[in-house]
């Protein structure tokens, strides 16, 4: 089944590298997902635990991918800064979260899932397109997503 958004992913969107295009429309499907669990009713807490680990992994590694990128590609760093400023807010909140639909909240999930909206139409046309598509593709870090977010964790504590 396909969810309310997964067709907010359009060409449009698209930064001409590979990696992070497939990492947004993962983005997409797993927001997807969320809304048509939370529109479920009632909401499977188990289903929508599992969704919130792989939401949190997939943050961690993608942001971590982004961040990596603009750093072996040279970017200022007050222009990486400010991309990861907006990173880490954005996790900070998911995180919150997560936290309250693992402790029960169904209405969380559909936060989340709103949330991941407006990320997609904001964040990705408006902050990454304008960054990454005039980076070399050596820039790139190709490993998996949840190998990233092992590495992240363990540099970020
Ligand atoms: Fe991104
Ligand atoms: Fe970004």
């Amino acid at each position: 089944m396909i969810g309310k958004s997964q067709s907010i992913w359009n060409e449009s969107m698209a930064t001409g590298i590979p990696i992070i295009d497939e990492d947004h429309r993962l983005f997409c499907t797993l927001t997807a997902a969320m809304h048509d669990v939370a529109d479920g009713a009632p909401t499977n807490p188990h289903h929508a635990s599992e969704l919130c680990d792989m939401l949190l992994a997939y943050l961690i590694g993608h942001f971590y991918r982004e961040e990596m990128a603009m750093t072996a590609a040279g970017q200022p760093f007050y222009e990486v800064c400010s991309h990861k400023a907006r990173h880490d807010e954005f996790l900070e909140k998911a995180e919150r979260k997560i936290a309250a639909v693992k402790l029960g909240s169904p209405s969380s999930l559909d936060w989340l899932a709103n949330m991941g909206e407006r990320w997609i139409t904001g964040h990705i046309p408006f902050c990454d397109k304008k960054v990454f598509p005039h980076m070399p593709l050596r820039s790139f870090d190709l490993r998996p997503l949840h190998v990233l977010a092992i590495e992240a964790l363990k540099v970020r504590h």
